[in-house]
Formats: C-alpha cells, structure tokens, sequence
C-alpha cells in the first residue's frame, strides 16, 4: 500500500530514523520540527496518518496538535510517541483521539507493525464507506427521481417509517411504480441497513412450499423433510423481509402471517418451539387490497396490521412533469451503459411522454427510453424512436379526426379496464365522447346496434349522438 505518513518530532535522528524503515515499506514521509510546521503541512499535503512527539518546541505539544489535526480531518490516524513514556501521557493521547502511543527508545518493529494496521483499518473503513454510499446510490431514497408533491410524500413518510426498524408498512401502486425501490430504500435508510434484506414474492410459488420456505420446517414435517430447514423469516433476522405480491397470498397463509405479525414470534412447520420475530416486514401490491377484501379474498384484519403505515406509489400518468425528469435520467443511464451520447429528448417526444398514459408505468418508460438510445440515431430522441402509441396527441383535441393509431391505442385502453388520460389543461368533453362513439363504432363494424350495447347506450341515444357529431356522415363517406 502506499501511503503517506507526517512524522512531527524535533528530533532530526528520530525523524530521519523513521523516514529509514518507512521507506524500506514504500511510504513516503513528510517531516516537521514543530507543530506549526506539522500543521501547515498536513494542510497542504494530507498524508494518510501522522506520528506525534509529546514534547515539542513552541508552545503547542504533541496531544494538542494531535486534536487540532482532528479538526481539519476528524478520522485521521494519530500515533503519539513519547521520551517520557509515562502511562498518564498514553491515557490522555488515547483520550484526545490517538489510535495508540509509543514510548522512546522507539521498538522501529512494533512502530511500523502499529503503522500498517492503522493504515489498513482506515483502508477498509474507506471502503465500507465506499460500498455503503455505492448502495444507497443505488437504492436510496435519493434513487427515486421526481418532485411531484406525491412522490416528496412518498419520500418523507418513507424516511421517517425507516426510522422505525420495527413498523409494518404496506407498499400500494400500479406494476412498475416502484414499490420495490421504495422498499430497499426504507431498508437502507434504517438503523439496520446492514443486515439481511429478504424478498419473496407470493404469487412466484404453491401455499405449501410458500409456507415451508417463509417458516422453514423441522426434520420429518412432511414427506420431503429429511433435514431442519431454516425459514427465510430466519434469514431475515435483524432486517427487512419484503413480502411482494401480498394480494396474492393464499387465504390459510394469511391467517398465519397475521398471527405472526400479533404475536410477534411463528414456529417452524412441524416445531414447536417459538422463535421471535426479529425482522421489518413490508408488504407490497398492486392489486386493489380492499376490494379483495369485499370479495372474500383478503382478509381486513390483515389488511390493517399490514397498513399501519401505508405508502402510495402514484402512477406515472398523474406525474407529468416527473415523467420527462425520470425520462431524461434514462437517458443519461443508458447513455453510460451503452456508450452512446445521445443529448436529449425532441419537444415532440417530450410531448408524447407526457401525453401517453403509461400503463407499464416507470418500468415502461424505463423499456422505451433504454430501446430509443440503442436505436436512436440522431442527438435527440425523437417520438418516433419511442414507440409507444400516443392516447392523446395534443392537450386540446382538434376537430380533426385522430390519426388510425391514435385510435387503436384509445381502443386498448378501452379494453383494458378502461384509462383516460387527462392531459394538463383540461379536456373538451364532447370530444372524447365523440372520439369514444368512433372507436366504438369501428369496433363494431359500423353496426349500431352493437355499438350501444359496447357502449351501454340505447339505440336512440347513441343515433341522436352519431348525428350530433356527425359520425354517419364520416362512415358513409
Ligand atoms: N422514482 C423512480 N425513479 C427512478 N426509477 C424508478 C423510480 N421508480 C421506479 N423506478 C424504476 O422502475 C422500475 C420498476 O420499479 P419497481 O420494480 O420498484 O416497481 P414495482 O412497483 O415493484 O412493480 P411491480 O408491481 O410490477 O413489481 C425499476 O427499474 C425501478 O428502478
Ligand atoms: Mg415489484
């Protein structure tokens, strides 16, 4: 390792003498006569880690210039060596924030034995520090791009429920909203972003070996048990267990996770020796909780010990302005990972990612961003690169008929449950029900009839409706 080391001792033999078996090491030394000296250079040449005579000319000795090196760099390594090696003068250098201290004559073996493990502690202090900043770059709250009021909501609740390692939380949103991000986040902001995050998913497996695998089983639990298996509630120990899907979780489980939840502890399949429950639990879904809850497939009281803080991914179509931020911070990714430069995205892109109602959510946009940098040739992203159908071409509608694809994306998302997409300011009523009458009529091949049925219309409503706007004509023609 190279490293730089400060030697502070107005003893020229001491000094050169350290400099001698330093060097044999490959760490270059700084020398100073006096603290002031010391001072100045540790400014201006910050080495690695500094050693400290006591006794030194001008007024300020070895354990107070040991503090005032603190204060420039507070973790800096400080070895004090001493001619008057006194056990009084070890305790107060150890007390003013030396790592450890050394009586003259100097045991050169023992100095650079003390030298090289505090350089390699401060090494993998760095580099802890290092990993640690790297991940919650990469899942931290600060990952969730956006200013919209919601996702600042989001946020805040998210950081003060992490606060709280032992508070339930229930993640609520559309797929691709980021519940997961929001999850690793809460983990990562909280006093044990150290220990395990675990994650499973309820819709990824059978209810028995769901089971098996939440509470683990002790040997001989049922046929296939030949050995005690751990559950991942276990694993969990002393973090987070993110249960993902949780609309999905079979009726039995439930009960069983709420009993958990209650009692704070659960047992292996087949054991009976209760174990604590020693994790966060976060739960997340994209599926209407409540109104499963009214058909018999969740049970409310589950609902509410999960949702004693509830956090609500909003969906991209109500974050407008957030949507082009997210966009362009795509960008930039997939510009570093595929080493293109593309500059930005065209007005009318931009206008296109606002107006498109983004059903797949942030995960969408993320798959139609990645797709337009690989292909995209020019310097801007242009709509056509995106290849998403637009629901809305402009905010205000013309009179105009819309373009055939227009139409078909309005028709998928007819069928789909039904979306509209409110752009910002405002719509005109009569134009999405006249819009709505064409798709319905070209769905049903211009017959009437069935037109009012899709559109759960009489028949003289939507002929009234058809002349109004005009729409026989168009058809006819
Ligand atoms: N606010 C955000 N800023 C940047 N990226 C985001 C944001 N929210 C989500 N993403 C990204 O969008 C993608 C989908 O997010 P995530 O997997 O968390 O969604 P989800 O809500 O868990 O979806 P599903 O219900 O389908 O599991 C991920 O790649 C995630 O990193
Ligand atoms: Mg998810």
């Amino acid at each position: 390792m190279q490293a730089t080391l400060l030697v502070v001792d107005d003893d020229r033999d001491i000094r050169e003498i350290i400099r001698q078996v330093a060097e044999i090491k490959d760490y270059e030394v700084i020398e100073a006569e006096d603290a002031t000296v010391g001072l100045e250079k540790m400014r201006t040449m910050a080495p690695d880690l500094s050693i400290l005579d006591v006794g030194l000319p001008g007024g300020i000795d070895g354990v107070e210039l040991c503090q005032q090196i603190h204060e420039i760099s507070p973790q800096h390594p400080v070895l004090i060596i001493s001619g008057q090696a006194t056990p009084e003068k070890a305790v107060e250098a150890l007390k003013h924030g030396a790592f450890d201290y050394l009586g003259k004559p100097l045991n050169l073996e023992k100095l650079m034995l003390l030298v090289d493990r505090a350089l390699s502690n401060v090494a993998t202090a760095r580099e802890i520090e290092r990993v640690s900043d790297e991940r919650k770059a990469v899942y931290g709250f600060d990952r969730l791009i956006g200013s919209c009021k919601q996702m600042e909501q989001v946020k805040d609740t998210g950081r003060k429920v992490a606060a709280v390692p032992s508070a339930t939380v229930l993640l609520t949103g559309e797929s691709g909203t980021g519940k997961e991000l929001v999850a690793h986040a809460i983990h990562l902001a909280s006093p044990n972003a150290d220990k395990p995050f675990v994650e499973v998913n309820c819709a990824a497996m059978p209810e028995q070996l769901l089971e098996a695998e939440l509470f683990g089983y002790e040997k001989g639990a049922f046929t296939d048990a030949k050995q005690r298996k751990r559950g991942l509630f276990e694993v969990a120990s002393g973090g987070t267990f993110f249960l993902d899907e949780i609309g999905e979780m079979p009726l039995n489980l439930q009960v069983k996770l709420l009993k958990v939840i209650e009692e704070r502890t659960f047992r292996r399949v087949g054991g009976t020796q209760p174990l604590q429950m020693k994790f966060r639990l976060i739960a997340a879904t994209n599926a209407q909780l409540m109104e499963q809850i009214e058909q018999g497939k969740f049970r409310r009281d589950l609902y509410y010990r999960l949702a004693v803080f509830s956090i609500h991914l909003p969906p991209l179509r109500e974050r407008n302005h957030d949507t082009v931020t997210i966009a362009q911070h795509f960008v930039d990714k997939f510009n570093r990972e595929f080493g293109k430069s593309i500059k930005g995205i065209a007005p009318d892109a931009e206008r296109l990612l606002i107006s498109y109602n983004w059903p797949g959510n942030i995960r969408e946009l993320r798959n139609a961003i990645e797709r337009a940098v690989l292909i995209g040739a020019g310097p801007y992203i242009q709509s056509a690169d995106l290849a998403i159908l637009p629901m809305q071409d402009s905010p205000t509608p013309s009179k105009a008929s819309m373009p055939e694809q227009d139409i078909d994306a309005m028709m998928m998302n007819a069928n789909d449950g039904f979306q509209i997409d409110v752009p910002q300011n405002g719509v005109n009523m009569e134009e999405v029900e006249k819009q709505l009458i064409r798709i319905a009529m070209r769905h049903c091949h211009n017959n009437a009839s069935a037109a009012a049925r899709f559109l759960r219309m009489t028949r003289e409503t939507l002929r009234y409706r058809l002349k109004k706007y005009g729409i026989r004509e168009e058809i006819e023609t």
